[in-house]
């Protein structure tokens, strides 16, 4: 890159994996009616837009689901893990209390050592991969890394009461990751990030690790009815400030990426924004909701069904528990 002129960052390379065990809602259906938890194919298509979503095997942690994701983003961008300057796992279900993930995926993909770079977790939990994006885009600007991976990785089957239906048939396991590299030319155009803590315990895994045992409820918990509500108007209200500050209008976006949580949420912030349907890219039918990972993971099924292509102008947008939420929008 010319290095007298201004810095930004540029993703440079997608990458998602997918662990294998692939559950639709008809499997849901066996697997809680054995535990006399009764739901439908029929209501979660018609609530939420899910239709399968893939668990994570016993002992597959979530740095083994980070790894491959890196290891398909870097091979995108054409780089090696030793060209890895910074690393960021955004996740809610990391491999351990500390050390962090990304320390852990640091030692995986080989590049550990005395002079290794800087890797930490981010935890704003669905918001999680628009916030790492936003860090990491300050970063390489300040002159602070210039080939950073970026990662959603999370393993939310561990933490899902399973005799809860309003929550366990809603989310899946997997990864996404972007390598995002200094650059002449945006990249990302600006970024919009929030966080309200009043809302804590509307989505929250209460349980903490204390005196050696888990102390309160390890699982997860949400009014989802006060989650929609609220992720509704700040989808709408991050969008139209990200755009504000790049000075573009809905009219310059070619895709909407939100986080991938409910069809319902995601249709009616494209509506608002007056986008065409088909610029809206779901993969919360597939996936389900996978928090920190949904936004990089739908992105990089885009860029490989060839629907994103370079230079075109993509919002991605994050919303979950805190409450926190925000956008990133980036010239791809
Ligand atoms: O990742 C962070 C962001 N998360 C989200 O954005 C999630 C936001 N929330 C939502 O997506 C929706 O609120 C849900 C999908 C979680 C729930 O949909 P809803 O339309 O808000 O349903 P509800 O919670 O108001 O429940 C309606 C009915 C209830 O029955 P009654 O009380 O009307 O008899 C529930 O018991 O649906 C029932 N219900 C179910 N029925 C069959 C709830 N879950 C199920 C289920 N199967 N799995």
């Amino acid at each position: 890159m010319n290095t007298t002129g201004p810095r930004y960052s540029r993703i440079t390379g997608t990458g998602s994996h997918l662990p294998p065990r692939r559950l639709t809602n008809d499997d849901m259906v066996s697997m809680l009616v054995a535990r006399g938890v009764e739901t439908s194919d029929a209501w979660i298509v018609e609530r939420t837009g899910i239709r399968a979503r893939h668990f994570a095997a016993d002992g597959v942690a979530c740095s083994d689901l980070a790894l491959a994701a890196s290891r398909a983003a870097l091979q995108a961008a054409g780089r090696h893990a030793e060209d890895v300057d910074l690393i960021i796992v955004a996740t809610s279900t990391p491999d351990m209390v500390f050390p962090s993930t990304a320390a852990i995926l640091q030692h995986k993909l080989g590049i550990a050592g005395p002079s290794g770079c800087p890797a930490f977790d981010l935890q704003a939990v669905c918001s999680g991969f628009v916030y790492a994006l936003a860090v990491a885009d300050a970063m390489i600007r300040a002159g602070g890394a210039s080939c950073a991976l970026i990662v959603g990785a999370e393993i939310f089957s561990r933490i899902l009461d399973f005799d809860d239906r309003t929550t366990c048939v809603l989310f899946g396991d997997g990864a996404g990751a972007v390598v995002l590299e200094a650059s002449g030319e945006p990249g990302i155009l600006a970024s919009d990030l929030h966080a309200d803590g009043r809302h804590v315990g509307i989505l929250c895994v209460p349980g903490t690790v204390a005196g050696g045992r888990v102390s309160g409820d390890p699982l997860l918990k949400m009014d989802g009815p006060a989650v929609f509500k609220l992720a509704v108007g700040v989808l709408d209200s991050a969008a139209r400030a990200v755009l504000a500050k790049a000075g573009r209008t809905e009219a310059d976006l070619d895709w909407l990426i939100p986080h991938q949580a409910n069809i319902r949420i995601m249709q009616s912030t494209a509506k608002k924004l007056k986008l065409a349907p088909e610029k809206l890219i779901v993969t919360v039918d597939e996936h389900g909701n996978t928090s920190a990972a949904s936004v990089p993971l739908a992105l990089d099924v885009a860029v490989r069904s060839g629907r994103v292509q370079r230079g075109d102008t993509v919002m991605l947008e994050g919303v979950g528990g805190g409450f926190t939420w925000g956008a990133v929008l980036l010239d791809f």
